[in-house]
């Protein structure tokens, strides 16, 4: 079960960065979430679909990152028997590349492991070349196409699935990621 120390702190996963750290999304954190959330190409989500999600706690886990008091990402994961589904995750456009989503990305998935799930799936615009870079990372290959799963945009949706994620070799390669971000970013 994932506990907020396990995430927050200058030692845990994903929160090293200088000024970065990660904890779980309350109600508190909405108004600067849907201010990030704006940004989103497509069907970004109200108020009340992040209050409602917040509420399903045990099938549930969102992170905000913060620098600061300043939200600067978020994500989410919901359980579905042993399936962790990514439901949602973004960077304030400013702070790209500072691998702040693969900071969440590594928190989220140890919490899914936490939880008991075996594999862990999303959906990502066929076009979302830095987003399908991260999930190739992190062993997600694509498994199908929605056909204009984005209607608004006229995208396709990849759906994309890592599995196994319950294993050692799995463990291995999250912590392979996580030592990397202690690194200089190149
Ligand atoms: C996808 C997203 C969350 C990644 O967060 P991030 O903090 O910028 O990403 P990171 O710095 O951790 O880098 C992740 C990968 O994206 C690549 N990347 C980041 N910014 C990039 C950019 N502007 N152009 C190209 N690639 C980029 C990085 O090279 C990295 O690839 P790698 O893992 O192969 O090294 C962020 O780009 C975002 O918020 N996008 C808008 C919302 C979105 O598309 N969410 C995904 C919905 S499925």
């Amino acid at each position: 079960m994932m506990t907020p120390d396990r995430i927050v702190g200058p030692t845990s996963p994903g929160s090293t960065a200088p000024g970065i750290t990660l904890e779980p999304m309350t109600r508190d954190h909405l108004a600067a979430v849907l201010a990030i959330e704006a940004h989103a190409l497509h069907r970004p989500w109200s108020l009340a679909t992040f209050v409602r999600e917040l509420a399903q706690e045990n099938e549930r886990t969102y992170l905000v990152a913060r620098d600061g008091d300043a939200v600067v990402g978020f994500g989410g994961i919901m359980y579905v028997l042993d399936e962790g589904h990514i439901t949602t995750i973004s960077v304030t456009p400013e702070r790209h590349g500072e691998r702040i989503g693969t900071r969440l990305m590594v928190a989220l998935l140890r919490a899914a492991i936490d939880k008991g799930m075996v594999s862990s799936s999303l959906e990502v615009r066929t076009g979302n070349d830095p987003a399908i870079s991260m999930y190739r990372r992190f062993g997600y290959t694509p498994a199908g196409i929605r056909p204009n799963y984005y209607a608004e945009v006229g995208e396709d949706a990849v759906v994309m699935w890592a599995h196994d994620i319950n294993t050692v070799a799995y463990s291995r390669r999250l912590q392979h990621i996580q030592d990397s971000l202690e690194e200089p970013n190149p």
